[in-house]
């Protein structure tokens, strides 16, 4: 097997970095008043800016012939075909079908996927329009007006982000919330703000044996019980899950099982059963349009040549700063209140999914894989940790994403917020010299000066759309997952597993009865004997 610092196109690209050390992005700008033209990429609404990083023709070209030499045509197709490139679960990887608007059909194992798929969608379909419209009643006969989703990690991040991010479309009257810490307080706090006979709890789990969800679907089913009594339950809860028999046994009624399959990943799942919170919020007709706006992308990704498709480019831009520049870290920066939870739900996505150490034969990996993502939105991260990236020691790349029109033309804000939005790439790119700062303010010592000096050459990427409607956030959030699946090919890393979460749960297991243990802990470290100690001291 190739390791990607074996492909010629990697040598390369560390001598051309180099090459580029002593470029600044004000001198590429100065050079070609086309940049804008040449380095922007559009598919449908949604315009990627990507003239504002460090890079030049030769850059782009060098890293679509790495893309080329690690072979991320093949496994782009090994992955749309349903081949079973998550190697570690031996499995296929095929969220694509979920979105699959076309009468393609979809074979896993030589057999079509597409007649489940689009049967779970009709029985979403079904189940949303009874919520929606009243006509699913609880156990005392009264409509649904809040709908709690119960889950963690990709049964939670996905459906909140877009739940959050869909506001606009929300009907009037029925409250959707979700629970997903184990802290009793999330949960105790949600019911306090639910009436148990108007209340629809959906328990997401694709394996339905996490902690976390058990526990609090379990609470949430006794204060139910404890208001209601043990027969009101089919009326008040349902399941989305892969395990048929754990749904059962918790007392879920499978009729109101919604099901998917292995092949969805969890950070991958908002567009199965796993988005029936979002059906239920906006209609089953806005969930069609953001899987319409997937599907658009996974057109674009699966069709469009690498050096033109947005998420090769957007992948490759963020390879470059991460292997060839130094890049630790890329910030992700919503100018848009509505995507509030974009950076939280990328975490996952990214970090869950390139986070790894091996490579795909097993081999520790010899070079760096993927970035710490952070971010919050714009104009909130500009009074917090923006100085960073602005003057800081480190290079962080950054994705900034606005819509061009907003659903709350309020006074001056949009303009306000864009002209903030379109500032700081700016200035990031251009930076403020020396001479610039003593020509506004010749007083000013050299020493006063020099803190006041921006070195510019910071990079951006620009996300412009036209408004956030359900189509443009499925197509954002499906440029986002194919980012992440190309750079996972390009580190040569298996992207669709997790096994580092499992250490962690594994010793909680073990912890757990210890807390209420009698006599010293001594099984652990004296870090942890001690800590444990003192919560038994201190709870006592
Ligand atoms: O944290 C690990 C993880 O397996 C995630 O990958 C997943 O999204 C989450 O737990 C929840 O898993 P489940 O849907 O099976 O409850």
């Amino acid at each position: 097997m190739v390791h990607p610092t074996q492909l010629p196109a990697w040598g390369a690209l560390e001598a051309h970095a180099g090459d580029m050390a002593g470029r600044h992005m004000r001198d590429l700008f100065a050079a070609d008043p086309d940049r804008f033209t040449a380095l922007s990429l559009r598919v449908g609404d949604l315009l990627l800016d990507y003239s504002k990083n460090r890079v030049d023709g030769h850059t782009m070209a060098l890293l679509a012939e790495l893309a080329a030499q690690a072979g991320l045509a093949q496994w782009r197709d090994r992955m749309f075909g349903g081949q079973p490139i998550n190697s570690t679960e031996g499995r296929a990887v095929l969220h694509v079908a979920l979105r699959n608007r076309s009468d393609r059909p979809i074979l896993v194992d030589g057999h079509d996927v597409m007649p489940g798929v689009r049967a779970v969608l009709d029985k979403m379909k079904g189940f949303a329009g009874r919520v929606r419209s009243g006509d699913w009643k609880g156990a005392t006969g009264k409509p649904i007006a809040t709908v709690v989703n119960i889950g963690i990690g990709g049964s939670d991040l996905g459906p909140v982000m877009v739940t959050e991010a869909l506001k606009p479309y929300h009907q009037p009257g029925l409250a959707v919330r979700f629970v997903s810490n184990v802290d009793g307080t999330h949960v105790a706090e949600t019911l306090k703000l639910c009436d148990p006979e108007t209340t629809l709890f959906i328990v997401a789990s694709k394996t339905f044996t996490t902690q976390e969800t058990i526990a609090n679907a379990t609470t949430a089913k006794e204060w139910l019980v404890g208001h209601l009594g043990a027969g009101a339950v089919p009326a008040h809860f349902v399941a989305l899950s892969t395990n048929e028999a754990a749904v059962r046994a918790f007392g879920i009624d499978p009729a109101n099982m919604f099901e998917f399959w292995d092949w969805v990943g969890g950070r991958y799942s908002l567009w199965s059963a796993i988005g029936l919170s979002i059906a239920v919020a906006v209609g089953f007709d806005r969930f069609e349009e953001l899987l319409a706006g997937a599907y658009d992308m996974d057109e674009h990704f699966r069709t469009a040549p690498l050096a033109a498709n947005m998420p090769v480019v957007l992948a490759l831009l963020g390879l470059w700063y991460n292997n060839f520049l130094g890049a630790q870290a890329y910030a992700v920066l919503p100018y848009d209140q509505y995507l509030h939870r974009l950076p939280a739900y990328l975490q996952q996505l990214d970090m869950e999914s390139n986070g790894k150490g091996v490579a795909r034969d097993g081999a520790a990996v010899g070079w760096q894989t993927g970035p710490i993502v952070f971010g919050e939105p714009g104009t909130n991260g500009q009074h917090a940790f923006y100085q960073l990236i602005h003057q800081g020691t480190k290079l962080i790349p950054c994705d900034f994403l606005a819509s061009a029109a907003t659903h709350n033309p309020v006074g001056e804000h949009h303009a306000m917020l864009l002209a903030n939005f379109l500032a700081q790439p700016e200035a990031l790119m251009r930076g403020k010299t020396l001479a610039e700062v003593k020509a506004e303010n010749p007083a000013l010592s050299d020493e006063q000066a020099a803190h006041r000096v921006f070195t510019g050459n910071r990079p951006t990427n620009t996300l412009l759309y036209k408004t956030l409607d359900p189509r443009t956030l499925g197509m954002l959030i499906a440029l986002y997952e194919h980012k992440v699946f190309v750079q996972g090919v390009l580190w040569d890393v298996n992207s669709f597993d997790q096994w580092g979460v499992e250490l962690g749960k594994q010793l909680a297991k073990k912890i757990l009865p210890e807390l209420s243990a009698a006599g010293d802990a001594t099984a652990h470290d004296c870090s942890t004997n001690g800590l444990i100690n003192t919560i038994r001291a201190w709870r006592a």
